[in-house]
């Protein structure tokens, strides 16, 4: 297993620069799996090692794979301008580790968002070629009518689309609230597809990205969680 130095591995992890790093650990404040440890040099193996910054428990992570239950009001835009980014609702460190949201979800938009270091991931989730579905919970202004779901499933066009977009499915859940399965993620696309049906979208909720559902996460809004390995390879092997 492969050694590194304590400074390169709290600089790996996103703690800041290596100069940082090792003043942190000359000043204390660095614990390895459950020591405390005062030698930048000293090298361990990285693998799933236990350490603690300012007594705060962290785990050395190649890569981050997130799960955000994305509340409204937040952009996942890396560089926001109207509304708070969703960055700011995780560790300073993910920032540093140049932690990106998967695909995005519009700032009034709530629910599963993917975030991610991992470049492979993120292209593997977001690629069209792929059909990665998502489930989306749909408030409407209208009441939810047979046609309504019919013209959905059947396709709309849209301006600047070539062909009409269709949804995968298309289900009732009461008279205003739809749940609806994409396999695109164009811009706006739900809301613009339930215009173009002759409703309005009043409010929207992701909750599930392929086999992943924010229920089963059990997040509350604004609350984030690491995935697990298998969770991780589930989501790669959908729609692959
Ligand atoms: N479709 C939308 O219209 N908005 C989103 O945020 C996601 C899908």
């Amino acid at each position: 297993m492969s050694k590194m130095s304590l400074d390169r591995i709290l600089q790996s992890q996103g703690f800041g620069s290596r100069k940082y790093c090792r003043e942190l650990i000359a000043a204390g404040e660095v614990s390895v799996e459950g020591q405390p440890v005062d030698a930048w040099k000293t090298a361990f193996p990285t693998e799933g090692l236990q350490f603690t910054v300012f007594g705060e428990p962290w785990q050395v992570r190649t890569h981050l794979y997130l799960a955000l239950n994305k509340p409204a009001d937040f952009e996942c835009s890396r560089k926001p301008s109207h509304h708070p980014g969703v960055m700011r609702l995780l560790p300073e460190q993910f920032g540093w580790r140049d932690v990106q949201s998967v695909g995005r979800l519009d700032h009034d938009t709530t629910g599963l968002l993917l975030l991610s270091d991992d470049g492979a991931f993120i292209h593997a989730m977001t690629s069209p070629r792929r059909h990665v579905p998502k489930v989306y919970l749909a408030t409407t202004a209208a009441p939810v009518s047979p046609q309504l779901i019919e013209q959905l499933l059947h396709g709309v066009q849209l301006h600047d689309e070539a062909g009409p977009l269709r949804a995968l499915s298309c289900q009732e859940v009461d008279e205003s609230r739809l749940e609806i399965i994409l396999e695109q993620g164009k811009y706006h696309q739900v809301r613009r597809m339930l215009a173009a049906a002759g409703n309005h979208c009043v409010s929207l909720q992701r909750i599930a990205i392929g086999p992943l559902s924010l229920a089963s996460l059990g997040l509350d809004e604004g609350e984030w969680c690491y995935l697990e390995a298998s969770q991780v390879e589930a989501l790669m092997q959908t729609g692959a």
